[in-house]
């Protein structure tokens, strides 16, 4: 076990629950994973998970992206954008066939929000930025303050097997889909919408007489344990980024127990 300084310094952005965080925090509590959380942002004021943060001592802010919306700003002030958004506009790749101005908008709004986010991490120096049930895009803009030449600084979970059902409703698109399995994912962050490269996946079944919500329940717990190890293997070194010759990065886990892991888990959630 690493102590103090040694550990990964985290920022964690929310905007619900928090179950993952409480995993996270319930791991890092027990033992289990190196790091310490520096800060949890969350966009919106009642979600539950600045309780849980609170609850363990961990400091919280919001940031409301809703402050950036038409309705409260109706226009921009330009001179508070960053000297290099026409080159966050050439990058995007989230809002994708909308009208140039539209792009301009969308992306300029967003970026103002992500200014708020990025004064407050600053200071802290995270070295991990973890995305847990985060449900606001990511602009390229917040992506080069913490993605590096060969170091990806920013973690998400999603709750589909990607690159299938990217997006907001994970669980809910795999299920009215008629999936026979549903997947979740623990990937870097890049300039698209869930398209970053895939650090790992577990896959759970889908019976017959299945509701949502037990796909749902089934889909978190394998969350809860894979998120934690992904931010743990970040931890102990053993996320190897590799680019290939089509300027792709894949990432190469080095714990050599790593399937056995994946095993163990999935086994998990294939018993009935
Ligand atoms: C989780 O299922 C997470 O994978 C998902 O939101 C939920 C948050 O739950 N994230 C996304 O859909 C991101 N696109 P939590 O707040 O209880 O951790």
């Amino acid at each position: 076990m690493k102590t103090g300084s040694n550990r990964l310094k985290l920022a964690i952005l929310i905007s619900g629950g928090g179950t993952n965080l409480q995993a996270i925090i319930d791991r890092i509590d027990a033992g289990k994973l190196d790091a310490e959380i520096a800060l949890v942002v969350s966009n919106n004021q009642d979600a539950y998970g600045l309780v849980r943060a609170q609850k363990h001592g961990i400091s919280t802010a919001v940031v409301d992206y809703r402050k950036y919306g038409k309705k409260l700003l109706p226009e921009i002030d330009k001179s508070r954008l960053p000297s290099q958004f026409a080159e966050v506009i050439e990058r995007q790749r989230i809002f994708q066939g909308l009208p140039a101005e539209e792009i301009w908008d969308r992306l300029a709004r967003l970026v103002l929000a992500e200014q708020e986010v990025i004064e407050l991490l600053d200071p802290l120096t995270p070295e991990l930025i973890c995305l847990a049930g985060f449900m606001r895009l990511i602009s390229p803009y917040f992506i080069e303050q913490y993605n590096k030449e060969d170091r990806y600084g920013i973690m998400n979970i999603h709750p589909a097997l990607l690159p299938a059902f990217p997006g907001s409703d994970g669980y809910g698109d795999t299920f009215a889909y008629g999936c026979r399995f549903g997947g979740i994912t623990v990937h870097f962050v890049d300039e698209g919408e869930d398209t970053g490269p895939i650090i790992a996946q577990a896959t759970y079944p889908i019976w017959p007489d299945d509701i949502l919500d037990q796909v749902k329940k089934r889909g978190l717990k394998l969350e809860y344990a894979l998120y934690s190890k992904c931010i743990q293997w970040m931890a102990q070194g053993d996320l190897l980024v590799e680019k290939s010759k089509d300027g792709r990065s894949s990432v190469r886990i080095q714990d050599p127990k790593y399937p056995q892991f994946i095993e163990e888990l999935t086994k998990q959630a294939f018993t009935r």
